[in-house]
């Protein structure tokens, strides 16, 4: 769908609830259209933010931000400036592919340049592999996502009917398989290579939980570098990937911006509408980061059109210890810390 700037006027917050309803019946039309759309049309907290009400005299709703909220949601940007200041995301599940085809009898596939013992799911690690175990226990190589990313994945594999010739070749990964994979890619590969596509560890988005590496199925699979071309199923994928969410997170061209070399399997989940507007402004995260920091207050965010809908993009610089957000108490919302310095609130009209 195309999206086209608009301008924003902030009288809006002072519409009848007339308007409201109008606007709450329009936006569960939207959601029926794209049908992607769950995580992003719920208003979303997190679970160390604190919410209170300016009593019942305002629709207007205060959300009051911890300081370590900057490193928690789908926007956060991780690269070799901006490390993850977590062990895992909250939720964790498996990658639905790895419960059907990946297993499928008499299929073998054997991914090279692995790291020893990295093959499973956490290497190093085994105090929390027990919780993170998948149900299917059965599966060695299982592939586990934040809940939402692993969601979204899914559906659009299956609108694309993916599964049955892409194989998730990595997703969350902990530091310590970060870090078996460096050593053991510069023992192998040495350290050009190593640089060019294995982040430091305590640096990966791998660790986040919003990162997959998807690759063909074949026999032998590359770890490091899986094979993933911008023909057929594979083309398709890139085709859809943004209208769930997700970025070619290392495009050509981009690398100085990135500090990582071209890999073109490897996706991130950046959540609905900014994966589109990266896309259309051909911006990678970190370029888009910076790109929305001039959107600094709500009252002038920026704004795009899709469907008919308006959805506002604003930057919240982080205060001292508490940052206080205002939000429509009547619309949806998401908000996500930027990794950086403050946190990016999305709100849908
Ligand atoms: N291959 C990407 C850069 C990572 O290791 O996170
Ligand atoms: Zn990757």
């Amino acid at each position: 769908m195309p999206y086209s700037k608009c301008v924003f006027h902030f009288d809006r917050w002072r519409v009848s609830l007339c308007r409201i309803l109008l606007q709450g019946a329009a936006l569960a039309s939207y959601n029926r259209i794209s049908g992607t759309q769950d995580r992003e049309i719920k208003p979303y907290t997190y679970a160390d933010l604190s919410i209170r009400r300016e009593g019942d005299k305002s629709i207007m709703k205060q959300i009051v931000l911890k300081q370590d909220a900057i490193h928690r949601g789908s926007l956060i940007l991780v690269n070799a400036l901006h490390g993850v200041a977590f062990d895992r995301p909250e939720v964790l599940m498996t990658v639905d592919a790895c419960a059907k085809p990946w297993n499928r009898k008499g299929e073998t596939h054997t991914l090279q340049k692995h790291p020893d013992g990295a093959a499973s799911i956490l290497p190093g690690c085994s105090d929390e592999a027990d919780s993170l175990l998948p149900a299917c226990s059965d599966l060695a190589d299982s592939v586990l996502l934040e809940k939402q990313t692993a969601s979204l994945l899914d559906k659009l594999m299956q609108e694309i009917g993916g599964w049955d010739s892409i194989i998730p070749v990595s997703g969350w990964r902990s530091i310590a398989e970060q870090q078996a994979i460096w050593d053991s890619c510069l023992r192998e590969s040495g350290p050009e290579y190593t640089q060019t596509y294995v982040a430091l560890p305590g640096h990966s988005e791998h660790q986040t939980g919003l990162a997959i590496d998807l690759g063909l199925r074949r026999e032998q699979i590359d770890f490091i570098c899986p094979e993933f071309p911008g023909t057929g199923v594979c083309g398709q994928f890139r085709k859809r990937a943004a209208d769930y969410g997700f970025i070619l997170r290392y495009p050509a061209g981009k690398e100085a911006v990135t500090g990582i070399g071209c890999e073109p399997w490897h996706f991130r989940y950046v959540g609905i509408p900014h994966a589109r507007i990266m896309e259309e402004n051909r911006q990678t995260l970190e370029e888009y980061i910076e790109y929305i920091r001039q959107f600094d207050s709500p009252l002038h965010p920026y704004c795009i059109r899709t469907g008919g809908h308006a959805i506002y993009v604003s930057y919240i610089p982080a205060t001292q210890g508490e940052t206080t957000v205002e939000v429509n108490d009547m619309a949806p919302f998401h908000i996500s810390g930027n990794n950086v310095d403050g946190f990016v609130l999305t709100q849908w009209a």
